[in-house]
């Protein structure tokens, strides 16, 4: 397994010049062409709670490929985000190369992982700036690049689950209905709810089913055979990390006084992109008032999860890396300069993350 930059020398950086180059993937147009560009750009000196980090994995996610076709340009637009060519990618996994003038917890040589909230300069790069409290120490037993295809997946995944009203304190013993169980998210999930004591019906394809299996499910339904509209009202918390399609029969699945629902997979942004910022902005509040109108009696909470680096999932991904629960399967490595291949890998849903390395 190639683990690059494992060799890594902190006396090589300390007092270097940081006025030296890197190299990053620049995705040139939202026309869904693959069309990329490696960009050398002049590295600059991280702000006071910054920390740059020379990366040695990261993983192209769903999101990645979606957003190099423009998907979600207008909302990512109002962050700096949205403009082409911009460098894509979340997670990283490296060596800390610099530190800011107030950052305490890091330093150089150090090893690390997290994920960056969406921006123009992405961790698809040889160097990436991120702000201290985004990064996580990486445990001496893990290599870097299992490491960097776990931030962005698990922390959108444990939002969805406190979403739906699932703690680890009130896990055990409930019934959580999965769709989309045996992705990079519902992997994650299935591992982590059961490992609180919940009880996990996995919706997936038949092939995917000893991956379920394997990350804890307890009951498994196949999507190909069994519309969900079909499945009984009997379950705590639903979640929906495949299709929004799907959304409403996964609401009608909770029991009366159950916990709540959360999708990752909701229509926001391409709302506001095909329509604009004020007519999208109103679809996606009907359409969520629509949804929260069919929660059965009882049922609180209804959440359309959009990632962030939000803190707590943070600790929670720091804790589950260290039981020895965090990894997701890799099914490819590629180097920057073949970053089609692996945008290409993701896009046709191939088993495994892919992951570049600068
Ligand atoms: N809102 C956010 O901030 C956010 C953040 C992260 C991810 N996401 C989204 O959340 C979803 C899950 O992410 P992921 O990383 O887990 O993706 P993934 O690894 O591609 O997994 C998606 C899973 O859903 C299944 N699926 C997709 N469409 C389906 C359908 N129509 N019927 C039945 N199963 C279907 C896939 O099964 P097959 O492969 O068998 O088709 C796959 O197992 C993605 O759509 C991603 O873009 C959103």
């Amino acid at each position: 397994m190639p683990t690059i930059r494992e060799n890594f020398n902190s006396s090589q950086l300390e007092g270097s010049d940081m006025t030296i180059s890197g190299t990053a993937v620049l995705c040139l147009e939202p026309d869904g062409s693959g069309g990329f560009r490696i960009k050398e750009f002049s590295r600059r000196k991280p702000a006071p709670d910054e920390i740059e980090v020379a990366v040695a994995a990261a993983a192209v996610n769903p999101i990645d490929v979606r957003r190099a076709q423009g998907y979600g340009r207008k909302l990512l637009s109002a962050i700096g985000a949205g403009k082409f060519p911009l460098v894509l990618g979340n997670d990283f996994a490296g060596h800390v190369t610099s530190v800011g003038s107030k950052v305490t917890t890091f330093n150089i040589g150090d090893r690390v992982y997290g994920a960056k909230p969406p921006s123009a300069e992405g961790t698809h790069a040889s160097h990436v700036l991120v702000k201290a409290i985004h990064a996580l120490r990486a445990p001496p037993d893990r290599d870097l690049e299992s490491l960097a295809a776990l931030p962005y997946s698990f922390v959108t995944m444990w939002l969805a689950v406190r979403g739906a009203g699932l703690t680890r304190e009130n896990a055990a013993g409930k019934n959580v209905l999965m769709h989309g169980a045996a992705g990079g998210l519902g992997t994650l999930a299935t591992r982590m709810l059961s490992a609180w004591g919940a009880g996990v019906t996995a919706i997936a394809r038949p092939s995917s089913f000893d991956t379920c299996r394997q990350a804890g499910a307890t009951d498994l339904v196949d999507c190909t055979a069994t519309p969900v509209r079909s499945l009984s009202r009997s379950f705590d918390a639903t979640l929906n990390f495949a299709t929004w399609e799907d959304d409403l029969a996964l609401i009608d699945c909770l029991r009366d006084g159950g916990l709540g629902h959360a999708t990752t997979v909701h229509p926001m942004l391409n709302n506001i992109d095909r329509l604009g910022w004020l007519r999208g902005v109103l679809k996606s509040i009907s359409e969520k008032r629509r949804r929260q109108r069919a929660l059965p009696k009882g049922v609180r909470n209804y959440v359309w999860t959009m990632f962030k680096p939000d803190t707590a999932a943070l600790v929670s991904l720091a804790e589950f890396v260290k039981q020895g629960n965090g990894s997701l399967r890799i099914g490819l490595r590629k180097p920057l300069k073949e970053a089609a291949e692996a945008f290409d890998h993701t896009r046709k849903g191939k088993p495994g993350r892919a992951v570049l390395l600068p």
